[in-house]
Order: structure tokens, then sequence, then C-alpha cells
């Protein structure tokens, strides 16, 4: 996941000012664990002149951090600054210039640092401490990145289904970087993801990805409504809806936007593992990597008592694919299209 964000490379901002360099600064996994906060994650691309989806990606923030605002007013320690955090009309306004700080000083320094690698960047609001301002803290945090393309040249991701989904699971929320580590008993080794379901049936996301399946549809269905185009396709795209509790990623953002615009049939319904049968290509979502086909699930065959369990003491029932499918490929070469057209340009920071 973040393996390759080793803390020898990392540098800490918080509202401008540099915190911490290497070889002191923690991996991002270690740092996400001790700071409560709204955050997300993103990288650069193309040799580091691109930033992917940054605009996309400050206004999620903006949303995380009200949705914390309001649901968990103790995240803002002080009361003071929770009351006044309750009066705030626009996050974005807030969080963007105090971020903007933070990339103009640290990136030069990153960028002198880095060698090919790409720079993954986190930023993470929290209520700020001090009982006498109302200001926020806005850390960035900088990391390396090994790019490995693309398209094509990845290996397919291996799941395994286990419960329950996210609280607040509309915010991209600190904290749960701390339960996901509870989880992990019942991740087997080979198993390169967790996908998270309520009742082992219905899927939500993954533990850090958004999950999608190329489900075949109904034939007669299909065939009722031969006037849109492409809506004769024996198959639709699933994910689980945003308000069925899972993150709105901003890639599964812009997949919804990449099937609307090429025609490909999607539903906002969770994918049922009862049905995957019917399932013939699926692939997971990230900021990091972007697109990443499947290559196999597998769930508990009994829900039964599945938290007091370690994987090992699961019998695991498995879905097998081939390969990234059709689908899966054309979704994922578009999407690495808008990735150039949407990219921020790094150097507007320099
Ligand atoms: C990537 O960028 C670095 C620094 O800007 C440069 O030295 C290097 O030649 C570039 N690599 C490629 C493959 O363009």
């Amino acid at each position: 996941m973040f393996s390759s964000s080793s803390s020898s490379s990392c540098f800490l901002f918080l509202n401008g000012v540099v915190v911490s360099s290497p070889p002191e600064t923690p991996p991002i996994s270690v740092f996400l664990q001790n700071h409560p906060g709204a955050y997300t994650t993103t990288r650069t691309h193309s040799n580091a002149s691109l930033i992917l989806f940054w605009d996309r990606h400050l206004l999620r923030l903006a949303q995380s951090t009200s949705i914390i605002a309001q649901s968990k007013p103790g995240f803002f320690y002080h009361p003071q600054t929770a009351a006044a955090a309750a009066t705030i009309s626009s996050w974005d306004a807030l969080i963007r210039p105090l971020v903007t700080q933070s990339l103009q000083s640290g990136l030069p320094i990153v960028c002198k640092e880095r060698s090919e690698e790409e720079i993954v960047i986190t930023t993470l609001v929290s209520g700020d401490s001090r009982p006498s301002s109302d200001g926020l803290d806005v850390y960035v945090h900088f990391g390396a990145y090994a790019p490995i393309g693309f398209v094509g040249r990845e290996s397919g991701a291996r799941l395994a289904v286990v419960g329950p989904g996210r609280e607040i699971a509309n915010a991209k929320f600190s904290e749960w970087v701390r339960v996901r580590k509870g989880l992990e008993k019942l991740r087997p080794p080979s198993v390169t993801e967790l996908l998270l379901s309520n009742d082992g049936d219905r899927i939500l996301e993954g533990s850090i990805t958004n999950f999608f399946v190329v489900c075949s549809r109904d034939v007669n269905e299909a065939l009722g409504d031969l006037n849109e185009p492409r809506s004769s396709f024996p198959f639709e795209v699933q994910t689980a809806p945003v308000s069925g509790g899972v993150l709105p990623g901003v890639i599964r953002q812009l997949i919804l936007e990449v099937c609307s615009s090429l025609g490909i049939p999607l539903r906002e319904v969770a994918p049922s593992w009862a049905n995957r049968e019917l399932w013939k290509e699926a692939f997971v979502t990230s900021s990091l990597r972007l697109v990443q086909h499947v290559e196999k699930v597998q769930a508990p065959s009994s829900w039964e008592s599945l938290q007091s369990k370690t994987w090992k003491e699961v019998s695991w029932v498995e879905k097998q694919f081939e390969g990234p499918g059709p689908i899966t490929t054309e979704i994922q070469k578009e999407l690495t299209q808008r990735a150039c057209a949407e990219g921020y340009p790094l150097n507007s920071f320099l």
C-alpha cells in the first residue's frame, strides 16, 4: 500500500512551515495513525510534472472536513474551536491557501531530493488544539512512489471479503487507519486488499479502494430498451452507492463519468456475492494505483462470528478472474487520458 513511501524520503509541513525532514519524518501510514483528521492522498505522474486530479482532491477534503466537523465535534479538540467550526460555510476557502503555502514551501525541496520516483502528497486537516486560536492545522506529507505505469503492467488484486463497513464512510478520516489494523487478522497473507460488507453478501468497498464488478445482465431486461446506445450490451458495471456507506472516492466518481461518456451501462448497487456467477470482470480503484484489475475474490463460507476469528480459522470460497477484461481495459485507458487532461501542473508551485 504505502510501503513505497519509506521514512527516509518523507517531508512534513504544517501551514506552510516545515515540521520534519528525512530521516525523522514518519511514513504516511504511521503519520495517519497518530493524527486524527480528514485527509486525502494523491500523487504526481508523468515524471512529477502533474498532480493527479488535484482540484477534485481538495474539494473532497473540504467535504470530508465539513462532514466530520458536524458528526464528530470532538475532532476539533477544543470546545471553542468546535463552536467556531460549526459556523464555517466554506471549508475549501480556509483549507486551500494553507495547503498551497505548504506546497510552495515543500515542493521545491522535495523535487530537488527526488530521483526518478513520483511524489505522494497527503493533506490532512485537523482542529487547532490551541485554545486561544481559531485556526486550522493543515498538514502536508510528501513521500515517494515508485511508478508502475498506468495501464497493463500491473498484477491483479487479490481480495477477501470481511466486515463490517466503515463508520462515517462518506468522509475520509484518519481514524479509519487504526480501525483497519484490527481487520488485518482476517487477511490471508496472499490477499492484497480487504473488501468490506455488513452482511457477507452486498460488497460495499475495499479498505483503501472502491470496488467494481462487470456483471452480466438479465438478457430479457437488456433487450427491453434497444433505443439507448449500447443498452443492448449484456452487462453493466456495478459499484455500491455512496448512500450505502462507501467513501466517495475521487477515482470512483471519475469511473462514473467515464462510463457515462463511453456509454457503458453502470448501476450504483452493491455487488452481490451470491450473484458472483454473473461477474465477468472486477476492478478496484484508488488514487495511487487508479484502476487495478481483480484476479481473485474470496469470501467466508459462513459470516457467523467472523469478528472473533483469524484468517486461518475461516473457510473461504473463491471466485477467479482471467486477467484484465476488455471493459476494465477500456475504462482504464479513458481514465489515463483524463489524468493527463486534468493533471495540475506541479511547476505552478515552484
Ligand atoms: C524526470 O525528471 C528529472 C528531473 O526533473 C530529470 O532529470 C529526468 O531526466 C526526467 N526523466 C525522464 C525519463 O524524463
